[in-house]
């Protein structure tokens, strides 16, 4: 049997969009150049139009953070930081539907997984983090750890807010002023976020938020006046920063791709882990750094596994993104969308079997339907990059140690999901796999305390918990 749903859009009436944004130093607005347009990737409307910072920008922004580091953070106590903190979480809690809407209408994820997941999440982030300012003696670097002082902080596009939550959160527990760029196509959210510093009456300079593109970043990077770097986003980026600061003083926290193996065993209890492996690729359209974007299924119970999952996909609901019932919405960008293609017809040209269900996606905007691949090999490029798109790769595996060795044959480490009825099973495949974050029996579920971040070409240090706060501090006495 099958439902026929009614369209349930949310209303944009909660959010007032301004035409042209610049960037927010020291507390206030301040106007910008060479603006670029911000569109919506469900409609390829535009929303709004924002400022390219240069290096003059990030000048000032570094200069009002100094002076705010110097002059005011680093001289409030722990438990006055986290009153600031819990002030804006308690605002972003009140304020979550208008974020929920507008950070749907910049990047185009379903209104359902920003109302439930990333607005929620953010508010938690900050909440976790109030906690720690006064008690930062136990995170385990001696008494009185000490912040770094100014740090920069380059977000990507797929979770805007969040990741500026992961980001922002733990430096100001931690005593640190920060500035921020957000990802190119996904800017609105920060700029809202800017707003609510306002409104928390945080002291001038503690946030500062330029955005703008890649040079932007990398100006961010260079400048001498930051003592450490968080960064999200691509391996290449990464790389490229590791390599920017090799010969300064300055630390870096990286948090890059990946490519999760999702590991089914016989004994896996399979309707549940059917909606475990929807869950860990399609959820924000796959663009996601720990996606499990590589199945490895026990050969005994691939057909089976198969079958149900495409039964399940043919329920996914793509379409607009501000629709309730929504399941995957828009592709976040043309960019975005043209690798996946390339990589998906990589992945027919090399001799894997693709599979979608039949779906009608919308005329304008960008739009990939569920897909899943199986007859792949490890040699396959759908096997080995990160597709970052609604795009499974399927392997079949006979012995357990069989799926651990596919499991960690990538250059990736960032995380795997274990499907086992036997709890000594999954205590095994978990101390084998070489990846940060592991779940079993479920997928892609985050929280504040938990720390997160990968082994090899996944990134350095840790975020959350009291892991991602030492990356905050230098060691005390
Ligand atoms: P990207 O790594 O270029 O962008 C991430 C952020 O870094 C953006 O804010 C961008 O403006 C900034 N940036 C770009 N070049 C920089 C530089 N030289 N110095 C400093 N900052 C710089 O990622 P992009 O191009 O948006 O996506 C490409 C691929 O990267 C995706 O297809 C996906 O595979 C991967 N990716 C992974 C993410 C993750 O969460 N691990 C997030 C975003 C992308
Ligand atoms: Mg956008």
């Amino acid at each position: 049997m099958t439902f026929e749903y009614s369209p349930a859009p949310e209303s944009k009436s909660i959010v007032k969009i301004d035409k042209e944004y610049g960037h927010f130093i020291n507390g206030k607005f301040v106007k910008g150049k060479n603006h670029f347009a911000t569109i919506n990737p469900a409609t390829e409307e535009i929303l709004s139009r924002v400022a390219n910072g240069d290096r003059g920008d990030i000048d000032k922004a570094v200069a009002a953070a100094q002076i705010a580091y110097s002059k005011v953070w680093s001289k409030l106590s722990g438990a006055e930081r986290g009153k600031y903190l819990y002030r804006i979480a308690r605002i972003l809690q009140e304020r979550a539907r208008e974020f929920a809407v507008l950070e749907t209408l910049d990047n185009g994820k379903p209104i359902r997984e920003t109302r439930d997941t990333d607005i929620p999440l953010v508010a938690a982030h900050f909440f976790y983090h109030a906690g720690w300012a006064d008690k930062l003696d136990y995170v385990g670097l001696g008494k009185s750890p000490k912040s770094y002082g100014v740090v920069g902080q380059i977000i990507p596009w797929n979770f805007p807010l969040l990741m500026l939550a992961w980001k922002i959160a733990p430096a100001l527990a931690a005593g640190n002023t920060v500035v921020l760029k957000p990802a190119e196509t996904t800017p609105l959210t920060a700029l809202l976020f800017a707003e609510v510093c306002q409104q928390a009456e945080l002291p001038a300079g503690v946030v500062n938020i330029v955005t703008g593109a890649g040079e932007t970043g990398a100006a961010l990077v260079n400048h001498p006046g930051i003592a450490k770097i968080a960064f999200t986003g691509s391996t290449e980026v990464g790389k490229a920063i590791a390599r920017a600061i090799a010969d300064s003083k300055k630390v870096a926290t990286l948090e890059l791709g990946g490519k999760g193996a999702n590991i089914v065993f016989e004994d896996a209890a399979i309707d549940q882990a059917v909606e475990g492996i929807v869950n860990g690729i399609f959820f924000n359209q796959g663009h996601v750094c720990c996606a499990g974007s590589r199945l490895l299924v026990q050969e005994n119970i691939a057909d089976e596994v198969v079958k149900k999952l495409q039964n399940r996909m043919e329920k996914i609901r793509v379409g607009d993104p501000m629709d309730k019932n929504t399941d995957l919405g828009a592709i976040n960008s043309k960019a975005q969308l043209d690798k996946i293609k390339d990589l998906a017809a990589a992945g027919s040209k090399e001799g894997g079997e693709i599979w979608s269900p039949k779906c009608n996606l919308p005329q304008n905007g960008f739009w990939f339907a569920p897909t899943i691949f199986t007859g792949v090999t490890q040699a396959h490029r759908i096997a080995r990059e990160e597709i970052f798109g609604p795009i499974l790769s399927i392997l079949t595996f006979r012995t357990p140690s069989e799926a651990i060795e596919k499991a960690n044959n990538t250059p990736f480490g960032l995380s795997a999901g274990i499907w086992s009825e036997k709890g000594s099973k999954v205590l095994w495949a978990a101390g084998q796999l070489r990846a940060g974050v592991i779940w079993a029996n479920t997928f892609n579920k985050f929280d504040p305390a938990s720390p997160f971040g990968g082994y090899k070409e996944s990134g350095w240090g840790r975020e959350g918990g009291r892991h991602g706060l030492t990356g905050y501090l230098k060691a005390g006495k």
